[in-house]
């Protein structure tokens, strides 16, 4: 049936035996009082607010995640035939059965499951998160509520099954990218108001295939939602959804584009127009963690994970939009591994299935120096820290315990490598990748370390390696930042020179 969709009522989707389900552990310390206040319409909200603000990791299950700190997405599907972006279909509002007859032909003969889950692995990702459905509604699993999908097309193949155990098999965690909505859909516009028995169709639609993702593939680390638009999320009942998908795969996490609640005004969609967009649905207060799109936004209170992409602009593959190069990339890995979030940054194969060379590229380069570099980046133990001024170093800095790392974007090639500021007994000093000695030499103002190549160990970012006896720490003349606090306090360090304007 070319292009043709059909819904199967809920009742005949099979649904696997009920696990274990702890309301605690999902509930986490959001109070009902508080919960009834947000939502008195609907208890069951309750399982959407699992944030408790005082800890960033509020279920042991999830701890891999800050340990892992660098993603792949994976934006792929018959859209990428057009190679303009995964919401092509809208964007250009297409004729709908042209699309749909172009997408139901599509039969990548190149997609490789294992080829991408060892790219993955030699870029230095620890996990991903692969585009089941996106908004065109096209599904690349064998669901049992369309033939609009990859199994039933010409492919013939169930591509979700095959990412899942190619990338388990290669040590990764998986995660499942899903669109709430699908926007062939006419019920989604019209809504519940307008269409009830449309609308009751399309939300149970969805509601079963999020159960047959979660029921046919094993233990899933992270599911994805995204494109709640334009429906709320009581139209959806994500609540009512989350609290199945917790039973289902209690250890899983849950990204926080679970919808609006009515009223709430937390997707402009006037936004989509800017070019510095921040994304759609970043609701701080539920799911597991944070989605800051387009831009690296830390949260004080919660798991967080950018997402990115390696071009300028566009998610799926796409011919003429500009690739950004490895340091670019470091870039973002670094500036949300430092401040203490990870990183989902995206490739889009193309129609063929393959990786582009572009990406391979420089992949390659960002994974060769994780491997060296890799110490400073992963780890859910690295603490952001202050402690000196780098700005002249473009330096990042992190801490675990008493190392001190220094992320180095800039390289002068000096000898002597200036951290003004700093106050700390450093026992070792090291520079990731090279053998070269450096000694440190202290002063009131801070430290100078001695010894440096003039010629980095990498053409990306060159890592020092500060091992202290205590915690590294900021010189009072350099706390709270150098342009900042008392101007007093550097008084002396001017005075030294004496007061006159004569040299
Ligand atoms: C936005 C886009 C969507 C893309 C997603 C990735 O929500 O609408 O196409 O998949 O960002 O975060």
């Amino acid at each position: 049936m070319l292009g043709i969709h059909t819904f199967m009522p809920r009742s005949a989707i099979v649904k696997s035996p009920v696990l274990p389900y702890s309301r605690d552990a999902i509930c986490g310390q959001a109070s009902p009082a508080a919960l009834t206040a947000l939502c008195p319409l609907h208890p069951t909200l309750s399982v959407i607010k699992p944030i408790a603000m005082s800890s960033a990791v509020n279920n042991p299950a999830h701890a891999w995640f800050p340990n892992a700190r660098y993603g792949l997405f994976l934006h792929w599907g018959p859209y990428a035939q057009y190679a303009r972006g995964e919401q092509v279909l809208i964007r250009e509002m297409l004729d709908q059965r042209a699309y749909a007859a172009r997408a139901c032909a599509w039969n990548p003969q190149k997609f490789d499951a294992t080829a991408w889950a060892r790219a993955a692995v030699a870029g230095g990702c620890r996990y991903a998160v692969f585009t089941t459905r996106h908004h065109d509604g096209y599904c690349l699993w064998d669901t049992a509520t369309t033939d609009y999908s990859s199994a039933k097309q010409a492919p013939q193949r169930d591509f979700v099954r095959e990412y899942v155990d190619a990338f388990r098999a290669a040590g990764l965690r998986v995660g499942l990218y899903y669109s709430w909505n699908d926007l062939r859909i006419p019920a989604l516009y019209a809504g519940p108001e307008r269409d009830p028995l449309g609308w009751a169709a399309m939300r149970d639609y969805v509601h079963a295939q999020v159960e047959e993702l979660l029921t046919r593939y094993g233990p899933i680390d992270m599911f994805w939602f995204d494109g709640a638009w334009p429906r709320h999320a009581l139209d959806w009942d994500s609540p009512g959804l989350v609290a199945r998908m917790r039973e289902l795969q209690p250890g899983m996490m849950i990204n926080n584009r679970l919808a609006e609640m009515p009223g709430e005004k937390i997707h402009d969609p006037t936004q989509l127009a800017s070019p510095d967009e921040h994304g759609v649905h970043e609701v701080d207060d539920r799911g597991d963690f944070g989605t800051p799109e387009h831009h690296i936004t830390a949260s004080a209170s919660r798991l967080w994970e950018s997402c990115q992409v390696t071009t300028w602009r566009l998610w799926s593959h796409t011919t003429g939009d500009r690739w950004r190069a490895a340091d670019q990339w470091l870039d973002m890995l670094t500036d949300a591994s430092c401040k203490g979030g990870n990183l989902l940054l995206n490739v889009g194969p193309t129609a063929d299935g393959e990786l582009p060379p572009e990406w391979l590229a420089r992949n390659r380069e960002v994974g060769e120096w994780l491997r060296v570099h890799g110490e400073a980046v992963y780890g859910g133990d690295l603490t952001p820290c202050d402690v000196f001024e780098s700005t002249l170093l473009g330096g990042r800095q992190v801490r675990r315990g008493n190392t001190l790392y220094v992320l180095c974007r800039f390289w002068h090639g000096g000898e002597a490598i200036r951290l003004a500021g700093l106050d700390a007994d450093i026992t070792r000093a090291t520079l990731l990748g090279s053998d070269a000695a450096l000694t440190a030499s202290h002063d009131a103002y801070g430290v100078t370390l001695h010894g440096a190549p003039a010629t980095p160990p990498t053409a990306l970012f060159p890592v020092l390696k500060l091992e202290c006896a205590a915690e590294p720490r900021a010189l009072a003349t350099y706390h709270p930042g150098l342009w900042g606090g008392d101007p007093f306090r550097l008084h002396a360090w001017a005075a030294a020179r004496g007061h006159g304007f004569n040299a």
